[in-house]
């Protein structure tokens, strides 16, 4: 039953990005993308020398109501002797003046749409810069990119049905007017490549069912990618956790047939002896709640609930690919959170790897269990800066929604370079206060914390636990519940799980600085608080 993909766990979207310099009416491709500004006569970017030739088409469409260049609206429409593909899809993008790479990710997220409708092999697409927004061509290109790649994403190894040969898109060609500019587009697009495919790692990682993809599996897949990168990869097993004292993490794990690990993926591009980066993924393969069962509906989406870990994973090997010059490292405390006879029951008290003891008054909040271990196990690594990343509250849908992701810690630094990183690559963050009165909600009779904190502000006191594992590290949270799963389908992000994170902690460690070298060879970094 496992195909080769299957067993590498991956579902791929292959399509060749290439960017030539030309005239966009003489594109040999099956369809041409034609952007246009809301409230505007001609289109934008690379496809403005067909200004005249499209006059007449964009005036009647106008005219009819059918495309005025609205974010997203998209219009089908033969070529007339515009151009000598076969099609034109115009695009909109709304107003000039509110045109950022999310819009432009979402334009060509809806247009993907058309495209695989279509059945269309090879498209051709202008740059819709330069001249649009404050955005640079490489910023525009990336953006174009990766909303097509992310949006022809489809989860589909388990169905054992062959699909009709449906064609699919397998080359998309960037025409660029400017020769100039080739180099740094097609850069762009090969980061963009690596992008998206992280993004769909995560997202694969995701979709998988518990019974696939188990913290065994994940660590295979962790050794794999980590002996094609050439990064460093260890897998902690639960003795050696029991031998260090992690009862917090293996606590989680009791109540499971499946062993625990801990992986750990060191990406070394920066100095040497520069602090590195080190990113926690939350990796619950499935979340039955434990004895603190949850209710069956929608349980079925808890198989996401490694979507952290996940995209720790993918963001680490994106680095590598990018050869991003920083120190990265990755933990991913994976187990599943299990009833039995075995497991861990309400009222338990363990002691964590920090020395705190901790009574488990809810084993369904086994999320901040498992990261209270691997934050203090992170801190030996002397981070310059310390991230963790989970799908730990249900509080942070009610909080925030599903548009944004939970963020809070306590280095205003960080938490100010982690914001910049959500706008930037559309996974926007919103901040919760860390104030010290939450901190009572959490005290325990017995123990020296508890790991609820009642039915107010859950976002807020599961981050007020998980900030008493992190010492003085520079630290911050990103609770990401609400936006590792959707029920509807987005411009460039179909339904199910969504790969969130994963282009934002990307975003964040591309903007790192290499440390200084200081006179006699020794490096320094910035302080970083
Ligand atoms: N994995 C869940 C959080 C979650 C809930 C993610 C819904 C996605 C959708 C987490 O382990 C959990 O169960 N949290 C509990 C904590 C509570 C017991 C304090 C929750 O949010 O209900
Ligand atoms: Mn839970
Ligand atoms: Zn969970």
């Amino acid at each position: 039953m496992a195909s080769d993909a299957k067993s590498a766990l991956r579902s791929r979207v292959a399509v060749r990005l290439e960017a030539t310099a030309g005239a966009l009416a003489s594109a040999a491709a099956d369809l041409v993308l034609i952007p246009c500004c809301e409230g505007e006569s001609a289109p934008v970017g690379d496809a403005k020398p067909l200004s005249k030739a499209l006059a007449p088409l964009l005036n009647d469409r106008r005219e009819r109501g059918e495309f005025t260049g609205k974010a997203n609206q998209l219009s089908l429409a033969e070529p007339q002797g515009v151009a000598s593909a076969k099609r034109l899809l115009l695009v909109g993008l709304g107003k000039r003046s509110a045109v950022t790479a999310e819009t432009i990710r979402r334009a060509m997220g809806k247009a993907a749409g058309t495209i695989k409708q279509l059945g269309v092999a090879h498209i051709a697409t202008p740059l819709f810069g330069p001249g649009l927004g404050k955005l640079a061509p490489a910023a525009i290109a990336q953006a174009q990119a990766e909303g097509l790649l992310l949006a022809l994403y489809d989860f589909n190894l388990y169905k054992t049905e062959a699909k009709p040969p449906l064609k699919s898109l397998t080359r998309a060609t960037w025409v660029v007017g400017d020769k100039r500019l080739l180099p740094a587009v097609q850069a762009a697009l090969e980061r963009a490549a690596i992008i998206a495919d992280a993004a769909m790692l995560a997202r694969d990682l995701g979709n998988h069912p518990s019974n696939v993809a188990t913290p065994s599996k994940i660590a295979e897949l962790a050794l794999t990618l980590s002996g094609e990168l050439k990064l460093r990869c260890t897998i902690m097993e639960r003795a050696e956790m029991e031998r260090l004292g992690m009862w917090a993490l293996v606590g989680v794990a009791r109540g499971s047939q499946e062993p625990p690990k801990l992986i750990v993926i060191d990406y070394k591009g920066g100095h040497a002896g520069e602090p590195p980066i080190v990113l926690v993924g939350k990796t619950i393969t499935f979340d039955t709640g434990g004895i603190s069962i949850k209710p069956s509906e929608n349980m079925e989406q808890m198989k996401d609930d490694m979507s952290g870990g996940a995209a720790v994973l993918a963001a680490i090997q994106a680095a590598a690919r990018l050869k991003l010059p920083v120190n990265v490292i990755g933990l991913l405390p994976a187990t599943e959170n299990m009833p039995s006879g075995t497991a861990q029951k309400p009222g338990d008290i363990v002691k964590s790897l920090s020395g705190l003891t901790i009574e488990v008054i809810n084993t369904d909040a086994e999320g901040r269990l498992i990261l209270a271990d691997a934050l203090t196990y992170a801190t030996r690594f002397k981070p310059k800066w310390l991230v963790d990343i989970a799908t730990l509250t249900g509080a942070c849908g009610v909080a925030l929604g599903k548009h944004a992701i939970g963020l809070l810690g306590t280095a205003p630094r960080l938490i100010a370079a982690l914001k910049e990183a959500g706008e930037a690559t559309g996974e926007r963050t919103w901040e919760m206060p860390l104030w010290e009165p939450y901190y009572d909600q959490i005290k325990s009779h017995v123990a020296d914390v508890q790991n609820v904190g009642g039915r107010y502000g859950g976002v807020i006191t599961a981050g007020a636990f998980l900030s008493k594992f992190v010492g003085e590290t520079p630290w911050a949270h990103l609770d990401i519940a609400s936006t590792a799963w959707i029920d509807e389908a987005r411009p460039y992000t179909p339904k199910g799980v969504t790969g969130v994170g994963v282009r934002l902690l990307i975003e964040f460690l591309s903007r790192q600085r290499p440390g200084k070298t200081k006179p006699g060879g020794k490096r320094t970094t910035r302080a970083s608080r």
